[in-house]
């Protein structure tokens, strides 16, 4: 592995994907960087989908234009009745998803797989379509795969926000 914060600035959005299949090692890795995320009390209420089969793949991208040709898509969830609430009634199952998500997106890039964080599409049509348990409250997508050759960041990647506006000393 590079060192974290070369790995963390050079990793981008990839939008283009070739053909070549994810080997079910490197999936695997990429879901146990879930599954090691630190979660609110140890609560564990991520829940991903692997969707993997042309059928499942039909149904995500009827929901997104994002999923481009990723031959696999994430689908982050958190299980509600097994999160918790913070005193002021917060539930943190979404930080805990978020969380979860941000760690498999960075571990897919030190491992050579591309993807991209989607949240271009409408919940409750996403829900709908894969008829999602009441419990079961979606995040994010997490389309992956190996990029196609010619893919590269785009302008966005490169615009980051200065520490003077981002950060303040108190
Ligand atoms: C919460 C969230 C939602 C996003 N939704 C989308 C999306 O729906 N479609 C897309 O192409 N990119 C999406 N992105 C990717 C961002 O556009 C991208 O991360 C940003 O422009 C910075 O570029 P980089 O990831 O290449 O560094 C999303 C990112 C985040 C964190």
């Amino acid at each position: 592995m590079k060192d974290f914060l070369t790995l963390a600035c050079e990793r981008y959005s990839v939008r283009k994907y070739s053909e070549k299949e994810i080997e079910d090692e490197k999936l695997e890795k990429i879901l146990m960087a879930s599954q090691v995320a630190p979660t609110s009390n140890n609560c564990q209420p991520q829940r991903i989908f692997v969707i993997k089969s042309e059928e499942a793949l039909e149904k995500v991208r009827s929901v997104t234009p994002y999923c481009f040709n990723a031959p696999v898509v994430l689908m982050v969830c958190y299980d509600e009745t097994v999160s918790r609430n913070a005193i002021d009634g917060h539930n943190y199952g979404f930080d805990d998803a978020i969380i979860a998500t941000a760690h498999m997106m960075l571990e897919a890039y030190d491992i050579g797989i591309g993807s991209v964080w989607v949240r271009g599409y409408d919940k409750r049509k996403l829900d709908a379509t894969f008829e999602l348990p009441e419990n079961l409250v979606s995040v994010a997508l997490l389309p992956i795969g190996y990029p196609c050759e010619n893919s590269k960041p785009s302008k966005a990647h490169f615009k980051n926000i200065e520490m003077k506006d981002m950060v303040t000393y108190i």
